[in-house]
């Protein structure tokens, strides 16, 4: 078992496998062109499946597929199945913005990703078109349709809200996802790179209240994925809405996570700089005993929290680059 230096487990890695993605989210990435080739310096799926089975072998339990857009990634089917098939790894998840999803659903389920979460903004065509800088509303609405058919239950919609911009429809995306059984989850825009920084910050804090007296919602005791979001319910407890507050209210005292990035850095907060680079060790022929030790020296490095509130200016990277 991984365990920190404040008594927390880690057991859950987001494996970032890609930074390219085909939208330009305005909180998220800043605009240019990537490039098509995958360079030198990305993983390898031997080299990925090597790590994550080190990881495995001392706890962790839950990975998320994230990105940039993970369906971007040439092949990720082949490597969610590698990954579902590592001993010790229970749940396998996927976060999408869902614009590949519809050709995608199918082989992932069957590959054996068991959860979807899909970032929603706005039901909005024009709305979605300017937070995410590409008329996809077709596509990711078709996508999200295509997960259901396929059998992913529950599928949560990330809807990012920003004061000005998309929290005039809060309660219409909140009836859409009870209306469609989708977990909506609401959440506080963090200051990562000048994008993440540059969004209008919504306190969440009384949009819970609010919600909660128009649906009559009670809190939900129950985990619904080991992440960050406290959940409220529908009294019959047929639909949820989750909160992450990541600025409001933070969860750093429970996190269970670090984060790996598509050139093989260990994130060890979302919000702080410590990393560690396993890159070197897998191209220059440590062993399996030597790749345990690595990762428990890099959880050492953990830091207690993120420094968003007071720091806002601290972290530059932005959210494509560390993997949501
Ligand atoms: P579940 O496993 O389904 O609970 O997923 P999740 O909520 O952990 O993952 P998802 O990729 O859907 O992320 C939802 C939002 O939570 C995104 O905005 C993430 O950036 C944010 N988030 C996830 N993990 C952390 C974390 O450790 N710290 C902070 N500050 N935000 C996080
Ligand atoms: N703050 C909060 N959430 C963000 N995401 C991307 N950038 C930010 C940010 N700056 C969300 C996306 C996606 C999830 C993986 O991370 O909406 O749903
Ligand atoms: Fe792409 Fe997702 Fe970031 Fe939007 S939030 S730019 S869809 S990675």
């Amino acid at each position: 078992m991984l365990r920190d230096r404040y008594g927390r487990t880690i057991e859950y890695l987001r494996l970032s496998v890609t930074d390219r993605c085909d939208l330009r989210c305005t909180y998220c990435m800043p605009t240019g062109f990537k490039g098509f080739e995958e360079p030198a310096d990305w993983l390898t799926f031997d080299e990925i499946e090597r790590l994550l089975r080190a990881f495995a072998r001392l706890g962790t339990r839950r990975i998320r597929l994230t990105g940039g857009e993970p369906l971007l990634r040439r092949h990720v089917t082949d490597l969610a199945g590698r990954i579902a098939a590592i001993d010790g790894v229970t749940d396998l998840s996927l976060s999408t913005n869902a614009t590949q999803l519809r050709r995608h659903a199918a082989a992932l389920r069957g590959a054996g990703v068991s959860r979807i979460n899909v970032s929603l903004d706005t039901l909005d065509r024009a709305c979605m078109q300017a937070i995410t800088g590409r008329d996809s509303h077709t596509q990711v609405m078709d996508g999200i349709m295509a997960a259901r058919d396929a059998g992913f239950d529950p599928i949560k919609i990330n809807m990012v809200a920003m004061r000005g911009v998309n929290d005039g429809e809060i309660d219409r995306m909140a009836e859409f996802c009870i209306e469609h059984g989708f977990v909506l989850r609401l959440i506080e825009v963090m200051p990562m790179g000048a994008t993440g920084r540059n969004s209008a910050y919504l306190d969440l804090q009384p949009v819970q209240a609010r919600l909660r007296d128009r649906f009559d919602l009670v809190p939900q005791a129950l985990e619904l994925g080991g992440g960050p979001a406290r959940y409220l319910a529908t009294r019959d407890g047929k639909s949820s809405i989750g909160f992450i507050t990541p600025l409001s209210q933070h969860f750093c005292a429970t996190c269970n996570r670090v984060r790996l990035s598509v050139d093989g850095t260990l994130y060890l907060c979302l919000g702080q700089e410590e990393k560690f680079e396993f890159r070197p060790l897998l191209r220059g022929g440590a062993s399996d005993a030597e790749l345990e030790a690595a990762i428990r020296q890099a959880i050492e490095l953990k830091p207690h929290k993120h420094d968003f509130m007071a720091q806002p200016e601290k972290i530059v990277r932005f959210m494509s680059q560390t993997g949501g």
